[in-house]
């Protein structure tokens, strides 16, 4: 297939050779060249436009063809996210947090990486700053299976260290994928890292957060972490993360 083929080609030349290779008993698909590609520029998918109306609502991206083509493809980003050692995080990872959730959710939570319970269950967001997600998600009348959640790195860093950008720009076309697969409405990024990492800047989290984004054409609302919070359970921080999910609230309702 030429370099340039449309996307749409090249996915569905994709889901058949799968769907070959399945119909020979090959279940496993090796990393292949996608976990090396280039991250794109995030810079220039961001578009603040807080206090701009857009004149038409955003397509979704990217929609997938078809239900088959679609789990296909979420399978294949699975297994290789599964078996990735691109970077040195799979050294001493237990497993590899995927992500986990309803994958028609409107709302996607965009947390930073495993932490220490996590990376022993496999799950995102089960640990103390997990249970306080819960927490926030209930609060705006909703439940963790209604929404998808999964991070920016898939292997626990070390520690629970930042994760180094170049983790970070491997694991990111992981991320890509599940978000174009995902096609959700609102994607809530929880912290700086994976606030700058979605949107392409540099800025902190206290101006960034409260003020919507777009990353490629979906709303973003970054807001702080949860783990954050837990550290600073202050007035003002519980204050400014409700009332950046009252936004979040009022725009899926749109
Ligand atoms: N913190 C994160 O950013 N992600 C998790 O999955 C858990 C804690």
């Amino acid at each position: 297939m030429p370099d340039d083929a449309p996307i749409e080609n090249v996915r569905a030349a994709i889901a058949q050779r799968l769907r070959h290779e399945r119909a020979l008993g090959i279940e496993t698909v090796a990393p292949v060249a996608l976990e090396r590609r280039a991250a794109p520029t995030a810079a220039s998918e961001s578009i603040l436009y807080d206090d701009v109306e857009l004149k038409e609502a955003p397509a979704a991206p990217e929609a997938p063809v078809n239900a088959e083509d679609k789990a296909a493809r979420w399978a294949a980003l699975e297994a290789r996210a599964q078996a990735c050692a691109a970077c040195a995080l799979h050294r001493e990872r237990q497993t590899v947090v995927f992500g986990e959730g309803n994958r028609d959710a409107q709302l996607v939570f965009v947390g930073e990486g495993p932490g220490e319970q996590e990376d022993k269950t496999g799950r995102p967001f089960v640990g103390p700053a997990g249970q306080l997600l819960d927490k926030i998600i209930g609060a705006i009348g909703l439940k963790r299976d209604d929404v998808y959640i999964c991070n920016i790195v898939k292997c626990r860093p070390p520690g629970n260290r930042t994760p180094a950008d170049e983790e970070v720009a491997l694991c990111r076309p992981f991320l890509d994928e599940q978000l174009a697969l995902l096609a959700p409405k609102v994607i809530v990024t929880l912290g700086a890292p994976a606030t700058k990492t979605l949107l392409g800047t540099t800025q902190g989290i206290t101006s960034l957060r409260g003020h919507w984004r777009l990353y490629k054409n979906i709303r973003v609302m970054p807001t702080f972490h949860p783990a954050f919070l837990l550290r600073q359970y202050t007035d003002a921080n519980r204050r400014a993360v409700w009332s950046d999910m009252k936004q979040v609230v009022e725009k899926i309702k749109e």
